[in-house]
């Protein structure tokens, strides 16, 4: 019979105030010029790693540790912060579409069937980020998703694309568009009226994320659906080329553009009666335009027009919201996650970061759901990001706000586990800037600091992680591991990497005996789950990956 009762761990207590530390982008790789925080000063993270083997270790973060399709995977944050609050593997979305297309099951699912409807007499319209990155979408994956809707008799196809640069080097854009055009040429060969119609980078068009700015999302709309921008070009391959030749463009920031024909009308607003797939799987990026295209009442930006459409996502973004209704692929069902046992045993927890990552220590955290489990033991908070500027802008970001709503939490008494995110080395290391990068990881040091001593000060204990790598390695590298040269220079990597990353435990209310245990080697983010529920003087479900931690006799 199913309980949410956890058992007593034999030896650890309860009762401790544990802070769990999630630096974003924070993993361990060689001391080199590219390596931001071996350069920046960062003494409370060197401090922490001293305590190797006991007390400090690496731990998985990429690949089939987090349930990503190859060991070529880069970790990212949405998996990596599922691993960490669920206690276990689950294939994620990029593995499951990819069983879903291998297998034909995606063509003949409910969500497929109901676009479906609109191919006699409408267009599809796919919109998406365009690239191989592997973190929201893949480039094979609409190529295969073309294939067959064309095979089930798909009359009219567009494309709204968006330009990567983040999770993939800046400046492939252009090749992404030369395969997605080769497609589509392919497609008109064969009578379907097949194109582009519009674009726009990532980070400037629909891509927001939890709110942060409505704005990008409205570009994205006046492109997609009313066929409205500020820049009009005849292809989209023109479009990308002539962009990227203005001074400082860069593919995460492109412009929104349309395509339009001879008489200058753009080739593929969204209309009645047409079908849209939004064909990113992740849903951090895409559930603002799944809310526009799909709520009746919306009041974010003025949509002129609001199309009556078939629409679907390529996941369901939000099983709490139900968001969207229609989706092809159903996502990984992430149940009993360690937040949700904390809770339900009385632990009484504070969740805390910036709005860019704040879904991350909350949403992704408890198994891609939104909301509280029980709003009396718990309360999470959102600091303001800044928006409008790139973060290597202001590369502290809220680092110190984070730490100190942190702080208040743990010397109010009144929660057991104060859990951030700190984003900096991540939200910077994407913008390739090194010199920011290294400051923004000097930030997120300091601020573990702060965190670390209001642990201190009542006697806690303190789990410190990270959910992938970035800002430890900032250049693109060839096999054997030099960076690589493109026109005699070196290749700066705005993406996440393959590295593991550190977790630390301590704190005075760490029991004596506690120490990482070493027939755990392959360990990963997964582990950190069942460790953190033995810190609170509870044994992890069974089902849980196993505990990093042991207790020896002291
Ligand atoms: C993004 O969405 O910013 C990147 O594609 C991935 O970054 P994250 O996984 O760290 O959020
Ligand atoms: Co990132």
């Amino acid at each position: 019979d199913f309980s949410w009762k956890l058992p007593d761990h034999p030896k650890l207590p309860k009762g401790k105030t544990i802070a769990v530390v999630v630096l974003d982008g924070w993993g361990e790789a060689n001391a080199n010029e590219y390596n931001c925080i071996h350069i920046a000063e960062t003494p409370t993270m060197d401090s922490l790693k001293k305590g190797a083997p006991e007390h400090w270790r690496l731990v998985r973060a990429h690949g089939k540790a987090v349930g990503l399709p190859t060991e070529d995977d880069m970790g990212n944050s949405e998996v990596g912060h599922n691993a960490l609050g669920a206690g276990r593997i689950f294939a994620q979305g990029a593995k499951l579409v990819d069983l879903a297309l291998e297998s034909g099951k995606i063509f003949d699912g409910e969500g497929f069937n109901y676009i479906k409807e609109s191919f006699e007499t409408g267009t599809l319209h796919l919109i998406g980020l365009l690239s191989d990155g592997g973190v929201h979408s893949r480039l094979d994956q609409v190529q295969l998703l073309l294939k067959g809707a064309s095979e089930r008799g798909v009359k009219r196809v567009r494309l709204h694309i968006l330009t990567d640069g983040r999770d993939v080097l800046d400046g492939s854009s252009v090749a992404f568009v030369e395969t997605l055009e080769n497609d589509l040429a392919k497609l008109r060969e064969k009578g379907v009226d097949a194109q582009i119609a519009s674009g726009g980078g990532r980070m400037n068009v629909t891509m927001d994320r939890y709110e942060n700015d409505w704005s990008v999302v409205k570009r994205g709309w006046d492109a997609q659906v009313l066929g409205e921008a500020p820049y009009k070009f005849k292809s989209a391959l023109e479009a990308v080329k002539t962009l990227r030749a203005e001074p400082k463009a860069n593919d995460q920031y492109l412009p929104p553009f349309v395509i339009v024909d001879e008489s200058g009308k753009s080739v593929g607003p969204i209309v009645d009666g047409d079908a849209v797939v939004t064909f990113n799987f992740r849903a951090d990026r895409m559930t603002m335009l799944a809310k526009a295209l799909e709520y009746e009442n919306f009041d974010k930006f003025d949509r002129v027009r609001f199309p009556k459409i078939r629409y679907a996502g390529m996941l369901e973004y939000d099983g709490e919201l139900k968001l969207p209704r229609k989706y092809l692929v159903s996502p990984p069902e992430i149940e009993r996650t360690s937040g949700e046992y904390l809770v339900k045993n009385g632990v009484r927890t504070f969740a805390c970061s910036e709005t860019v990552k704040f879904g991350h220590v909350t949403f992704f955290w408890n198994g891609n759901r939104s909301g509280y489990f029980d709003e009396k033991l718990e309360e999470y908070v959102e600091i303001p990001s800044d928006s409008g500027i790139t973060f290597n802008e202001k590369p502290i970001m809220k680092a110190v706000e984070i730490a100190e709503k942190a702080r208040e939490a743990i010397l109010s008494g009144k929660f057991d586990q104060i859990r951030v995110n700190l984003p900096n080395g991540d939200m910077v290391g994407h913008t390739g800037d090194i010199e920011a990068t290294v400051v923004a990881c000097k930030a997120a040091d300091k601020a573990v600091k702060l965190i670390l001593d209001a642990i201190e000060q009542v006697g806690g204990i303190y789990v410190v992680t990270a959910d992938h790598g970035n800002a430890e390695d900032m250049v693109k590298r060839d096999k054997s591991g030099k960076p690589q040269l493109k026109d005699g220079q070196v290749q700066i990597l705005t993406s996440h990497t393959l590295e593991p990353v550190p977790i630390a435990i301590g704190g005075p209310g760490l029991a004596p005996g506690v120490r990482f245990r070493n027939d755990v080697p392959t360990g990963g983010l997964a582990n950190v789950a069942a460790t953190v529920m033995n810190l609170h003087g509870f044994e992890a479900p069974s089902d849980y990956e196993t505990t990093l931690i042991e207790v020896v006799d002291k």
